[in-house]
């Protein structure tokens, strides 16, 4: 067969290809007899790519009744019926823009509506995204078309659209395989694979991430969201505003067929036209990350079983005597050697008498305190008694009738209220608080909760967790904590499961329920949590609609009052999590397990939620269930310490982990937290850019080239923001890295020929577990210069104290650069500083000095550095300027002709160093240079053998282009 024929062939093999079925029988143990009683066909399929057995025939849909403007009216057609519930007959498409930002909603007026507060700032962009629509048909469809390529980036010609009460769907084919988002979900590949059908549930859940295997099940937060990559590299992004229990199914085409179970659907079509625009368009959309404290980047050691304040505090000395740099603890509060008095939010335990004070010692070290509160409060104690005082909501029952009466009369304050009673951590019943409440009790009786108690144990942070609520044994005869030590056996929550209720039993569960089988084992959307038929805020919101946004909404509170009771940034961190969740909270990636499976996950995951919004992310390092090992405590460790988020956190029963543990562990992290250290500024920076203009910080390799297919599925690897590549070592027993650079200038910055050019390509680098894991840094046009502070103080200190030293990366291409405290810097910053007032605040921004940081192109290359000065404070003192590090320098200088503002300095020949073979150029020299000196600084200096002193004064055209707003550019 010759090759025009074969390729030919292949054509019409494709052509041919059948459509995407669309899942008719989704549920578990579907049969023949089951699905043709719906209607659809029955066709099994062997082709191991999971295709439905069961699905729907052509013609589900709706056709254009009638079209007003952006409204299209449409109404149910002749084609097949849903099987879960009446079709509605008439519902409405309407589509406007907002900004450059594309809505299309399809729904009912007068449905819920999700009561969120997003921002909706928009980001103008030079692409445009129009709507199309074909009514030819009896399948009404439409597109969302890229104008400038005439690409159709969601088409819904696929047919299958349903609207009922009570389940919704849309289906449509992508212009790519190259997606990524949604969640929150465990995903083993960076990018979704549509080679088969495959079904990932969304509904926030008290769920465990499982990396062992592919395992599509929902954990703790709602993300539906997601990005493409279209062929030629353009990226778009698409929100859909829907809070309901959902999923999504991938399927082949490629396509996607989405669910929900209540609401509308309400979608937002993001343009880009590259990764990380789309990102910022959807950040400043949905509300731009909160800006982490200084401190809250530090290293965080913490676990779940400190058998009191002694232990917790011989575990801190051992990390302090090993001399790993460690600023904050956090203290789990749910075990009974927790901090909490019987895991009573607000009360402080037996075993920890003397918190407070130690607390006090602590903070003389610069070490900070985050601790851990759960929403659930007892229905017995003080806290809920003043919350009932306040006419605080908790999340009720709809009616009397409906209230385990049995339960209520055990706790006086609760006796006459429908307030759902459920089990937690502590020993008795607890209440859930109502976040949605629009009085305003609820969050003014939570905010002075967390104030009272500040005041007597002087936490920095907070830690939000089982915020899905979670609830223990909902729905069960014998609930685990029946044969639980720790906890009494507690009358379990039932809710109405008989089917008379459609809010507990709807027609359509989802996979969140069918991933755990059917009803006949246990399994219901009030799984692990309330029941879905409580009301929220006097009865507005159904718990069914709103259960989602449960986590966002502590957040929101939780945040106020974190504020109220330190004055200060801090930082607060949610289990559970929905988008704009980022404007409050960070967030951990679960409880996962100590296996390199878990270390793998958490490097994808870590991206996912900076493309979420949520930037302050990580996982718990060295695993949280399960025992460790020290090979892969240290990798890690070594990888953690480059995620915002850095925490080593641990379960109770298991054995320590602290990096103290293993001198190689110890060793790895001490010299890894150092790295972070140095480096701190540049990630400090990017969480300010994040939540100044909405931003990734830790992104994908493809956000930075997204036309190289090498990086598409790259999901091992990944960048702080544009600058630097991390490649950490994820395989047991391995001690070199395969690594990926993209076609540009990368300097290695670790261990294995550090300074030195790397070329791009694949390649494979020397990575023992004493060197520190690779990592590249990006000397492009734009910036190669990182400032760096001397890592060995204290976070709170370093910035005011330290002497710091300069890297610049590029040598020969930089003509001129901007690092520092703008103007606009300040004024925002001072703006900052009246919504929180705190003295402290701008100490713990790097201190920033350099406005304009000039490096003229010369032709014959001799050594010329300017800074122009911009700092402004009389209160703080500035550190000197040590240490100038150049990388690609070409040639060796002359160390004695140094001079700065045409002063002679003595440089320290000893510690200044020049390599030929690196090209590395080394200057540290005590108080090199006091950046008050001068409002401008010129440091300047010949070559080796160069008789001449030649200087080329910066071209004052490029200092005035250089744009002061810019701060995208700030590198510090
Ligand atoms: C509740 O607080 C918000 C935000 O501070 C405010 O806008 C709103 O008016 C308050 N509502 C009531 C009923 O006081
Ligand atoms: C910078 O400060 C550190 C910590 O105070 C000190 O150990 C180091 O010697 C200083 N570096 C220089 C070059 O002075």
């Amino acid at each position: 067969m010759g090759k025009l024929t074969s390729l030919l062939l292949f054509a019409l093999i494709s052509s041919t290809q059948a459509a995407p079925r669309i899942d008719c029988l989704p549920e578990p143990n579907g049969n023949q007899g089951a699905c043709e009683a719906r209607g659809c066909i029955w066709k099994e399929d062997d082709s191991g790519i999971g295709a439905p057995w069961c699905y729907f025939k052509d013609g589900v849909g709706y056709k254009l009744d009638s079209q007003q403007g952006s409204t299209y009216n449409l109404r149910k057609n002749s084609g097949p019926s849903n099987p879960w519930g009446a079709d509605s007959t008439e519902i409405k498409l309407t589509t406007k823009k907002i900004g450059s930002v594309l809505n299309v909603h399809i729904g009912i007026d007068g449905r819920y509506e999700p009561p969120v507060d997003f921002p909706r700032e928009t980001q103008p962009s030079d692409e445009s995204l129009v709507l199309s629509t074909d009514s030819s048909s009896d399948v009404f469809s439409f597109s969302v078309v890229r104008q400038s390529s005439n690409r159709k980036l969601f088409d819904t010609s696929l047919g299958g659209l349903i609207f009922s009460d009570q389940f919704i769907q849309i289906a449509t084919y992508l212009p790519s395989e190259n997606m990524y988002g949604w969640g929150e979900n465990t995903h083993q590949t960076l990018r979704h694979d549509f080679t088969k059908y495959l079904t990932w549930a969304m509904f926030a859940r008290d769920q465990p991430p499982n990396s062992g295997n592919l395992d599509t099940m929902n954990l703790y937060g709602v993300h539906p969201y997601y990005m493409i990559l279209e062929p030629d590299g353009k990226a778009h992004g698409v929100l859909i505003l829907n809070s309901n229990a959902q999923e999504v199914m991938t399927a082949p085409g490629p396509s996607l067929i989405y669910r929900t179970i209540g609401g509308n659907l309400d979608m937002y079509f993001f343009p880009g036209p590259t990764p990380e625009l789309v990102t910022q368009q959807y950040l400043k959309f949905i509300g731009k990350p909160f800006l982490p404290a200084y401190w809250a980047l530090g290293y965080q050691l913490s676990r779940y079983g400190y058998k009191g304040l002694d232990e917790m505090k011989t575990r801190i000395q051992a990390v302090r005597d090993a001399g790993i740099p460690i600023d904050i603890v956090l203290i789990s509060g749910v075990a009974d050697i927790d901090y909490m008095q019987r895991y009573k939010d607000f009360t402080t335990g037996d075993d920890w008498s003397g918190f407070g004070d130690y607390v006090k010692t602590m903070h003389s070290w610069g070490m900070k305190l985050i601790l851990i509160f759960d929403p659930a409060i007892e229905a017995t104690y003080d806290s809920f008694k003043r919350g009932m005082a306040a006419n605080a909501k908790f999340v009720e029952w709809e009616t009397q009738a409906q209230v385990q009466t049995g339960i209520q009369n055990l706790y006086p304050m609760a006796k006459n209220t429908k307030i759902m009673l459920g089990v937690v951590w502590p020993d008795n019943h607890v209440a859930f608080p109502d976040f949605l409440d629009s009085t305003n009790n609820t969050q003014n009786w939570w905010i002075s909760e967390f104030v009272n108690y500040q005041s007597q144990v002087a936490f920095d942070g907070i830690w939000i967790d089982m915020n899905e609520p979670s609830n223990f044994g909902t729905n069960q005869n014998h609930p685990w904590y029946f044969d639980s030590d720790d906890h009494p056996d507690d009358a379990p929550l039932f809710c109405p499961t008989d089917g008379s209720n459609l809010w507990e039993m709807p027609p359509y569960k989802t996979r969140a329920v069918w991933r755990w089988g059917d009803a006949g084992n246990g399994a219901f959307l009030s799984t692990n949590t309330l029941c879905l038929l409580a009301l929220q805020d006097g009865g507005k919101q159904r718990f069914y609609n709103v259960k989602n946004l449960y986590g966002l909404t502590e957040a929101i509170h939780t945040q106020k009052a974190l504020f109220k009771a330190t004055g200060k940034r801090g930082a607060v961190v949610s289990r559970s999590t929905y988008p704009s969740a980022g404007r409050y909270a960070g967030h951990w990636l679960g409880d996962n397990t100590a296996r390199w499976e878990d270390l793998r996950t958490s490097v994808i995951g870590a991206q996912e939620f900076n493309m979420f919004g949520i930037p302050y992310v990580g996982s718990d390092v060295c695993g949280f269930i399960g025992t460790t090992t020290e090979e892969l405590c240290l990798r890690w460790q070594q990888m953690g310490a480059f995620h915002s988020f850095f925490r080593n956190h641990n379960t109770i029963g298991a054995p320590a982990q602290d990096p103290a543990v293993w001198p190689s562990v110890a060793a790895a992290t001490k010299q890894a937290n150092l790295f972070r250290y140095q480096y701190l500024p540049y990630l400090f920076s990017l969480h300010f850019v994040a939540s100044q203009s909405g931003a990734s910080v830790i992104r994908p390799v493809f956000f930075e080239f997204p036309t190289d297919a090498e990086t598409f599925n790259l999901g091992y690897q990944f960048m702080w923001g544009p600058r630097m590549m991390v490649a950490p070592v994820i395989y047991q027993g391995h001690t070199t890295q395969n690594v990926y650079l993209p076609t540009d200038t990368w300097y290695s910055l670790f261990d294995y020929k550090y300074g030195s050019i790397i070329s791009p390509g694949y390649a494979t680098v020397q990575a023992p577990t004493t060197s520190r894991i690779p990592v590249f840094v990006r000397g492009t046009d734009k910036v190669s210069f990182l400032v760096r502070p001397h890592p060995l103080l204290p976070l709170p200190l370093v910035r005011i104290h330290s002497n710091f030293s300069l890297l610049h990366a590029q040598w020969e291409k930089v003509s001129e650069l901007c690092i520092g405290m703008t103007e606009r810097l300040l004024s925002m910053i001072s703006t900052l500083m009246t919504t929180i007032t705190s003295i402290s605040f701008i100490t713990r921004l790097p201190l920033v000095v350099f406005s304009q940081l000039i490096i003229p192109r010369r032709s014959v290359f001799e050594g010329f550095l300017k800074m122009k000065v911009d700092f402004q404070s009389s209160t703080i003192s500035l550190p000197t300027l040590d240490i100038i590090e150049i990388f690609n320098y070409p040639k060796a200088p002359n160390f004695r002709s140094f001079t700065v503002n045409g002063k002679t300095v003595n440089i320290n020949v000893q510690k200044s160093t020049y390599s030929g073979v690196t090209k590395t150029l080394y200057i540290s020299t005590p108080g090199l240079i006091d950046l008050t000196s001068a409002d401008s600084i010129v440091i300047q200096w010949s070559n080796a053998g160069s008789s001449m002193f030649e200087m080329n004064v910066a071209n004052p055209g490029k200092m005035k282009a250089l744009n002061t707003n810019r701060y995208e550019e700030l590198y510090f």
